[in-house]
């Protein structure tokens, strides 16, 4: 993969179906060539159902090792958490080793957790895989337009977050950038201006991350502005 590829599918249905078996072969490479998979998850509804999906994988998921590309700053054991949509759908019905799944400690606060994640992010770096999704403004994990992007920061604590909960921690852009592959889904009309601004390379935080990126890029046909 020399950049990123963009795929269009019928529907969301479609979307999870790609992206589970996207993630799977980005998995057997990645074992293959080092023993281990280190992949980033979105949050968020749209990888929902692709989570749901790699349950029926045969993977060794003892070799998995799971990060989360942002958190809301709920507690621990809020439904609205994204550590808690991973769990639902994926985390609670697969054997990965609880100490290789690293949850954002977002209940402790923006800054703490943020301060607290930083050095679990630069250990793991790079990751074999990064989930992103993409919000109806551009922005992607908690990272939103309007924002200072610090291109150092392994993470980010954000206290005005535009989409509830207004507190959250993010892994920032050096943390989304170190990976070997990027995975975006976006499902839905209302991601259509979004997507087209990014085409055309408009200054949005789904821009920044992605700019020179390897990866592959996969909508339904709702999101797709050139349909
Ligand atoms: C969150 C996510 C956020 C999400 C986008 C798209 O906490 O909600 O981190 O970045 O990926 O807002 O959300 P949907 O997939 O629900 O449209």
């Amino acid at each position: 993969m020399a950049k990123l590829d963009w795929h269009t599918y019928p529907g969301a249905d479609e979307v999870a179906r790609a992206a589970a078996d996207f993630i799977a072969e980005q998995a057997a490479a990645a074992l293959q060539a080092r023993g281990r998979f280190r992949i980033v998850l979105a949050g968020g509804r749209t990888p929902e159902a692709a989570y749901r999906l790699l349950r029926a994988a045969q993977q060794p998921w003892s070799a998995w090792e799971v990060y989360f590309g942002d958190e809301r700053c709920l507690a621990a054991e809020d439904v609205e958490r994204n550590s808690q949509m991973a769990a639902r759908a994926l985390l609670d019905l697969v054997p990965i080793p609880a100490d290789q799944v690293h949850i954002i400690p977002a209940e402790a606060g923006a800054a703490a957790a943020s301060t607290a994640y930083a050095p679990i992010v630069a250990k793991g770096a790079p990751f074999d895989l990064v989930l992103l999704g993409v919000g109806e403004d551009g922005h992607t994990a908690s990272l939103f337009p309007g924002q200072a992007l610090d291109r150092t920061a392994w993470t980010v604590a954000i206290t005005d977050a535009p989409k509830a909960p207004r507190e959250r921690v993010s892994l920032g852009l050096r943390g989304l950038r170190a990976t070997r592959a990027l995975l975006v889904l976006a499902c839905g009309a209302g991601k259509r201006g979004a997507i087209a601004a990014w085409r055309a390379q408009e200054a949005l935080p789904i821009t920044e991350v992605t700019d020179g990126a390897d990866g592959r890029v996969l909508l339904d046909c709702d999101a797709d502005p050139s349909r």
